[in-house]
């Protein structure tokens, strides 16, 4: 027997449970503080985690959240890897004060790089749409993935290769037949600098080559604690998201597993993260969508603004139908609820407990992406709780160090409770602030 056959696991994986933009990155750091090494498994500079520290504030694309606590932090062969946006995310971080070295980060030899040709075809390909775009975040995601599915793709493990910079000529020249031939397209002289530049720079990164599989599942068969970082949510999962409005990996738990390398076996906890209500960029249905002055000011007060784009996001009232879904797909252990403090001083809240779609309610999550386009939300009305104010949503989780989730105002707390029934999964915390320490977990 194989000494990673045998093991108990002690390993967590982070789970964006509706369509991304949960607050992962605060619950993460929150996290690491007892795990020895933190995995991200998928997506790349597409995502955007912020973790407020004291004063400071972190926005992460790429980078794993671990790196805060400057915890072992792996970038798995899952995340498709923009050599340039790293490189500016390094220098913003190490300009907030930390230290990526290679102690610190680590990036799998066989994690896909994402060109700057990738970004160009992006947009084009999102322009050639029209009226049916999917409002990607231009970062190149779908031509990165799609040339890993086509087996066209450069690896990290490339960069360090004698012949790199004929090996990337090749890439770039296939991608320049591609913007000749399909779309009359030329680099520009800026373009091609840039090019050039990505070239230049990556050899650079070699110190941070490594085995990101072999690591966490040696980690884990010393019985390590290890958190697997998902980015963007399930519900925008390649195949089981609102397809085609969806991103290009596998946000859910599954994931972790064939975006890091490790066996299902080593996976002990899959907690989900959800807001309290929700929110979505870009296009596709939305069937708890509020498009009116509620929506604008829970926009507003909850600063629903895309970390990586600037957009504002789509807000919404929480969707347990599609909770229960989310719940289905990852096997969901325990969920992380977030920004409660946001629905403060509103007098009534809702929760999404069915659809009507085709002239029927249902609870389940149609399986048809056509029939839930064509969704229309069933709600559930709860009083509200009262607006705390920053200082006392503080005081309120200082409280719960001791008295778990009772310390919430009780109509919050019933509420709470209503999402864990609703969703069939238990609640491990509740934040009520974007500090660190705003956050209280339920005692057991
Ligand atoms: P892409 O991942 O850039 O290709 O975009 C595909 C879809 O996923 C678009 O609707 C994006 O707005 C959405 N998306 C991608 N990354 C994130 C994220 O980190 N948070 C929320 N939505 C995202």
């Amino acid at each position: 027997m194989s000494r990673h056959s045998s093991v108990s696991a002690n390993s967590t994986v982070i789970v964006g449970a509706q369509w991304g933009d949960e607050g992962k990155g605060k619950i993460v750091d929150c996290l690491c503080e007892k795990n020895d090494l933190v995995a991200r498994y998928q997506g790349g500079a597409n995502a955007g985690h912020t973790v407020v520290v004291g004063d400071k504030k972190f926005k992460l694309h790429l980078l794993p959240s671990g790196v805060i606590r400057e915890k072992r932090s792996l970038i798995g062969a899952g995340v498709v890897l923009d050599i340039l946006a790293l490189r500016e995310e390094i220098a913003q971080v190490e300009k907030a004060g930390l230290k990526i070295t290679p102690k610190v980060l680590g990036i799998d030899y066989r994690a896909p790089l994402l060109l700057p040709t990738h970004k160009i075809l992006d947009g084009i390909q999102e322009e050639s749409k029209a009226a049916s775009k999917i409002g990607t975040t231009k970062q190149g995601i779908g031509p990165a993935y799609s040339d890993l599915a086509a087996r066209t793709a450069l690896m990290f493990s490339d960069t360090l290769a004698v012949d790199w910079e004929a090996r990337f000529g090749r890439a770039l020249s296939g991608h320049e037949t591609i913007l000749e031939k399909l779309y009359s397209r030329k680099l520009s002289a800026a373009e091609r600098a840039v090019c050039t530049e990505y070239c230049k720079a990556a050899p650079a990164y070699a110190k941070f080559a490594a085995d990101a599989s072999a690591e966490s599942s040696n980690a884990i068969a010393a019985g390590k604690p290890v958190l697997f970082e998902g980015a963007q949510g399930a519900l925008l999962d390649n195949s089981f998201g609102t397809y085609p409005f969806v991103t290009s990996s596998h946000p859910i738990a599954g994931g972790a597993c064939t975006g890091v390398g490790v066996s299902p076996r080593c996976i002990s906890k899959i907690e989900g993260v959800a807001k309290a209500y929700c929110t979505r960029v870009g296009a596709g249905a939305f069937p708890s969508e509020l498009t009116d002055k509620l929506g604008d000011s829970i926009r507003g007060r909850g600063a629903e603004f895309g970390t990586t784009t600037g957009r504002p996001r789509r807000v919404g009232w929480f969707d347990a139908v599609a909770l229960r879904y989310s719940s289905r797909l990852n096997g969901f252990t325990g969920l992380h609820i977030t920004k409660l403090d946001v629905l403060g001083g509103l007098d009534e809240l809702m929760i999404c407990d069915a659809y009507e779609a085709n002239g029927k309610q249902t609870r389940d999550y149609p399986a048809n992406p056509a029939d839930f386009a064509g969704a229309k939300p069933v709600y559930k009305r709860f009083a509200g709780f009262e607006d705390l104010g920053a200082d006392g949503w503080k005081k309120v989780a200082v409280d719960g160090e001791k008295k778990g989730l009772a310390a919430l105002p009780q109509n919050a707390l019933l509420f709470v409770q209503k999402i864990s029934e609703l969703s069939g999964v238990p609640i491990v915390s509740v934040s009520v602030g974007p500090e660190r320490e705003s956050i209280i977990f339920a005692k057991d």
